[in-house]
Formats: structure tokens, C-alpha cells, sequence
């Protein structure tokens, strides 16, 4: 962690006071699994791709991760004091770059080059976050954009007669869709988009969405039936609906959520760019819709795979399950027993009695420091205040378990000693401050 600086991808970053990816994050980034085309994270990436070829967007996947500050919050409005821009939720290479939290990082330079009236981006990103099943440092997403310039028409009615023969383009589904429009006051439309344009650019941007909801969530279906399930939901036609979001460079904006096995899945964010990105990438005269969309759980449903640490697997019991083109279930090789252990720490004071909670985020990252992908869970399972001399103690219980072999007793002993002792440090640490 004393390192001076870091390689990333060819691209030499000096450390700083901000410098918070660790060596086992950076050891993921360029794994690529999206450009791998055996792999379901790029199968479920061309599934997509495929459904919306010749509708007039260029596909990338090859932008790097290492970005700069500026194009992953500052371009795109967040404001200074937004918790995305903390340390604790976000890996920095130092003060002014950072490994990517989402592919909107790249809307900017996508809008500034494009050749086509639309483009998708598909790439891995990186958040802190809390250890289980379906929690990882890395993920994967799909951007989506569309512009249409009003420099292109001679009349405002003809750019509307445009976007809604475009609209008419885009394949029906037999989705069953709910749609609650959008809060004037909670939830308003830019100024510089006219009613009708809102309405139709919405339109298409809620139409496109739903198409690929549809394809992916029938193919899981299928590919259900497929492997012998007859279970309830795979008769049922598929419910989607719409609910009021917010990101600060859409306007309106939205979420669409999916019925899946008796739950509703938040699926992909989106909305009408908002006029400053647009000005920013020389669309001054333009609208656009975005959306964004997290692969990995999505693909979790597909391929029936219980654990999102088995993607990153080198084994070939998991490797070659998987075909070009194709869904299957994922069939389980062995299930290893887990091997459970619990840490507990006082928690320091500050000068005015306040106990100082160590962040989550960084409890998480020692484990995964320690433990790599062999950590399946960490949970607080305990808080005590001892009634007589006031410490407060935490106590969390990580779950030790291997995807692909069993793990020995002194494996697991030795791991938890290193992070057990990592965290005393690191709260004696947090004293001094
Ligand atoms: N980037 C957003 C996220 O990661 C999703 C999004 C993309 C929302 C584009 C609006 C427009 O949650």
C-alpha cells in the first residue's frame, strides 16, 4: 500500500492521500469477462447486442476502466458531496482518477464521437461495497444512448414525425407494462425539451428498454424450460413497471423493475439526458435518452448461477459449461462445506466520547484482502455495550468457503488471524486521527 504509484493498464498513476484500490482489485481489471464470448457475462453482452443490431447503434466494449474524476462524476453533474464520490464507496488510483462506478463515465466521449444516432457500452466496473452472494467489487454494465439533433430537420413537426416513426421501428412485445408518467414537481421534464418532445423521446426510450427486458427475461424462461422446470412464473406472461428515479444527469428519469419469481427487480436506470451533458459533448442542439444497466445479477437468472463469485472462476468444471450463443443452466460441480468464524473488535473513541465505527466498506476490503474469493459472506451479527465501563464492541461473522475445493482448517485460521489483526491495527489507527 506504500506503493509510489500504480500501473494501470499501461497508464502510470501517482499514489496519493486518496489512493484506495487495493492489489487484488487491480489484479481484476483487464479479466475482461464481457469480451469473452464463452463466458455467460458475454453471452448475456451479445444476446443484447444482437437484438438491436441495424437499429443504428455502434457497440463499444473495448473503453478502459481507468478513468479520470472528471468524466465519472464531474461531466455528468454529480455534485460535490455526492456519497458516490467517497472513499468508502469508491476505488481511487489517486486524487483525480478512479476505477469506473458505472459506464455512464463514458457518455461524454461516446456522445462527443459517435457516428450514429445511438450507441451501447459494455465494460466492468468497480464499487466498494458489502460481501454476499450477490455482492462484488466488480461488475459488469450496458449503457444504451440515443440523440436526435434538430439541426437535422427543417421544423420541429418533422423532428417529431422522426422520432415517432422511430418509435414505430422498435419490435412490439407482449410485456405487461405499467407506467406512471412523471411528477412535474418530484420528477420534472427539462425546460429546453418541449412537452411532445419529452413525451416521445421518453416513449422511445421506455419501448427500447422494455425490448430488451423482454428478450433477456424470455430467454431465461426458455432456457428454465429448457432444463426441466415447470415451475409456476416460466407460464405466466412477463409484468414490468416503471417507477420515478433520480440521477443527476437525467431529467426525467426512471427505473424499470421486472416480476420475477414473486419479486420485483430493479433493473436499469434511465432517463432524458439532461441539457448541460448534452452542451457539454457539442450536442447543443440535440435530446437524447440514456439508460444504464447492471449485467451480472441479470445473468445470475440466466444461467441459474447461485454465486457471483463463481464468474470469476478459472476452474474448467465452470469454464466449459458455457457455450457461444447459447443459456444453460449452470449445473453445480460439488458443493464445499463453509467454514464460519467470528471477529470481534472494541470500538475507540474520539475526544468527545463518539465511538468511531470503522465504514463497512473497509471491513469488507480487509477481508477480501485476506481472503480473496474464498470469503462467501461477511455479516454483523452482534453490537454490545458493556454496562459498566461503556466500550462498545462489534462482532462480525465471515463465512469461509471455497467454489472450487475444500479449504482446511488452518487455511481459514490463518486468513482470520491476518484480518483480525489488520482491523485492531486499523482501529488503533483511527484513535490517533
Ligand atoms: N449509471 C447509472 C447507474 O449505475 C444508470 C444510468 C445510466 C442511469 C444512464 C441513467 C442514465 O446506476
Amino acid at each position: 500500500q506504500a506503493q509510489s504509484s500504480l500501473n494501470v493498464l499501461g497508464t502510470e498513476y501517482k499514489s496519493d492521500e486518496w489512493t484506495n484500490a487495493t492489489p487484488r482489485i487491480l489484479s481484476l481489471v483487464g479479466r475482461d469477462l464481457h469480451k469473452n464470448k464463452n463466458h455467460p457475462i458475454g453471452i448475456l453482452r451479445s444476446l443484447i447486442e444482437n437484438r438491436f443490431d441495424g437499429l443504428g447503434y455502434t457497440m463499444y466494449g473495448d473503453m478502459k476502466p481507468n478513468v479520470s474524476v472528471h468524466e465519472n462524476f464531474d461531466v455528468l453533474g454529480f455534485p460535490e458531496d455526492h456519497v458516490g464520490r467517497s472513499k468508502s464507496d469508491t476505488y481511487y488510483l489517486n486524487k483525480d482518477h478512479l476505477l469506473r462506478t458505472h459506464t455512464s463515465a463514458h457518455e461524454h466521449e461516446c456522445f462527443l464521437t459517435c457516428q450514429t444516432p445511438g450507441y451501447f457500452i459494455c465494460g466492468d466496473v468497480y464499487r466498494r461495497d458489502e460481501i454476499d452472494r450477490t455482492h462484488y467489487p466488480v461488475f459488469h454494465q450496458m449503457e444504451g444512448a440515443r440523440v436526435w439533433k434538430r439541426d437535422d430537420f427543417k421544423s420541429e413537426e418533422e423532428l417529431l414525425a422522426k422520432i415517432q416513426a422511430d418509435i414505430d421501428a422498435i419490435p412490439k412485445t407482449d410485456l405487461i407494462v405499467e407506467d406512471v408518467g412523471y411528477d412535474p414537481v418530484e420528477n420534472p421534464k427539462q425546460d429546453f425539451m418541449t412537452d411532445r418532445e419529452t413525451d416521445l423521446v421518453s416513449q422511445h426510450l421506455k419501448r427500447t428498454i422494455e425490448v430488451l427486458v423482454d428478450a433477456v427475461f424470455n430467454e431465461a424462461k426458455s432456457a428454465a424450460k429448457l432444463a426441466g422446470s415447470t415451475e409456476e412464473y416460466l407460464n405466466e406472461p412477463l409484468k414490468v413497471r416503471w417507477v420515478e428515479a433520480y440521477f443527476p444527469w437525467t431529467a426525467p428519469s426512471w427505473e424499470i423493475e421486472v416480476w420475477w419469481k414473486g419479486e420485483w427487480l430493479e433493473c436499469c436506470g434511465c432517463g432524458d439526458v439532461r441539457k448541460l451533458v448534452l452542451d457539454n459533448s457539442k450536442l447543443d442542439n440535440s435530446i437524447a435518452w440514456a439508460f444504464g444497466i447492471g449485467l451480472d445479477r441479470i445473468a445470475m437468472l440466466l444461467f441459474g448461477i447461485p454465486d457471483i463469485r463463481l464468474f470469476w472462476s478459472l476452474d474448467k468444471r465452470f469454464i466449459n459449461q458455457f457455450k457461444q450463443n447459447q443459456i444453460s443452466i449452470f449445473k453445480p460441480y460439488s458443493k464445499y462445506p463453509g467454514s464460519v468464524r467470528d471477529i470481534s473488535f472494541w470500538l475507540p473513541k474520539d475526544d468527545e466520547g463518539q465511538y468511531l465505527k470503522l465504514h463497512e466498506n473497509d471491513l469488507m476490503e480487509i477481508v477480501r484482502e485476506n481472503a480473496g474469493d474464498l470469503v462467501e459472506s461477511v455479516k454483523l451479527v452482534d453490537e454490545f455495550t458493556h454496562p459498566k465501563t461503556g466500550k462498545h464492541s462489534q462482532t462480525y461473522r465471515v463465512n469461509y468457503q471455497s467454489m472450487d475445493r475444500n479449504i482446511t482448517n488452518d487455511e481459514v485460521n490463518l486468513m482470520n488471524e491476518e484480518t483480525r489483526k489488520e482491523l485492531v491495527q486499523k482501529q488503533s489507527r483511527s484513535r490517533k486521527l
